[in-house]
């Protein structure tokens, strides 16, 4: 059984995406329990091979033990995805056949009181995917000003009412728990029609500051690209908007020869096109996926090939 309370999402999209096959190289960059990496080996049985990622050192204890089966063909670090070129250059692979990036926290971590994630339980302000991460929750609430609060609440948490809600937690600082935070963004009267609990634009926004996660998804992409093999490919599942954007943009961009590059643009090289995009429209998943699983709920699955 797979000790796991947290289920894959997307798995059999997943798994028809990367296509695994005996004999390939593949990379899970967001291990997490290792749901997908499960898949990807039981499909590329005998001797497919993959190196897992996670920053966070409790999701890849649960990972190893949930891989054990396939010990001698995994190779797992606690590392971010963001050195996936250093990663793969230590365990000379050259090219890989597929990688899965399943971006954002897992089940586990939003249902570990103590981790800060969830603003249903109450615990200290954490909110770090892993112990690299230099900055808390309770770091950033208390050190920030107040307008950097609010641009910040407004940019990752695409909140309306961030100006007030950065005014209330300058009010009532210091905060060091959760409930502390969601009591000062519930004293903010919530926007009419509002069907979010009001604190779930913050909480989000703050998860994303801490842990940068745009920036490691910008990061990422090329380095992804650069570490396929032609026909490989690159799934991203992604949880809210403004991941999504990155993705498409960049393999929009990525699928296009740059010829003539445009004024603003003038100072880059001509290139050709290094993907080819699988789905133009985002996968998400099926009525009957959410319903067993209502954090699936706002997955979209991008898909592109090496060309
Ligand atoms: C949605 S979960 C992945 C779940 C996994 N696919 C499974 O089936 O169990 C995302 C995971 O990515 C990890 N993560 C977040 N940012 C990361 C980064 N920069 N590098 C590596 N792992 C990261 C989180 O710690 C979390 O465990």
């Amino acid at each position: 059984m797979n000790d796991s309370p947290h289920q894959p999402v997307l798995y059999k999209e997943i798994i028809h995406a990367l296509q695994p096959h005996a004999g390939g190289r593949y990379v899970d960059g967001t291990l997490g329990a290792g749901g997908h990496a499960r898949g990807i080996m039981e499909v590329s049985a005998p001797d497919g091979r993959l190196l897992g990622l996670d920053v966070d050192p409790q999701a890849l204890s649960l990972a190893r033990k949930n891989l054990a089966p396939y010990e001698g063909r995994i190779h797992l670090a606690q590392a971010s995805y963001t050195s996936l070129s250093m990663q793969l250059a230590q365990l000379q692979w050259e090219a890989v056949d597929g990688i899965l990036l399943d971006l954002g926290a897992s089940s586990m971590q939003f249902d570990t009181a103590e981790r800060g994630f969830s603003f249903l339980q109450d615990a200290p302000l954490d909110m770090r995917f892993g112990p690299h991460v230099s900055q808390t929750a309770a770091d950033l609430v208390n050190k920030s000003s107040e307008r950097e609060l609010a641009d910040l609440i407004y940019q990752y948490g695409e909140e309306r009412e961030s100006r007030k809600i950065a005014r209330a937690i300058v009010k009532a600082r210091p905060l060091h728990t959760t409930r502390e935070l969601v009591a000062a963004i519930e004293s903010v009267p919530p926007r009419r029609g509002d069907r979010l609990h009001p604190a779930t634009r913050t909480f989000q926004a703050l998860r994303i500051a801490v842990n940068e996660e745009l920036t490691s998804i910008k990061e990422v992409l090329p380095q992804a690209v650069a570490a396929l093999k032609s026909g490989g490919r690159l799934a991203v599942i992604s949880f809210h908007s403004l991941e999504d954007r990155i993705v498409k943009d960049f393999f929009r961009e990525q699928s296009k020869d740059l010829v003539n590059p445009p004024y603003e643009r003038i100072y880059e090289e001509e290139r050709k096109a290094t993907l080819k995009e699988v789905n133009r429209k985002p996968m998400v998943p099926s009525e009957d996926e959410i319903k067993n699983n209502p954090r699936a709920r706002s997955a979209k699955l991008r898909i592109a090939e090496k060309l």
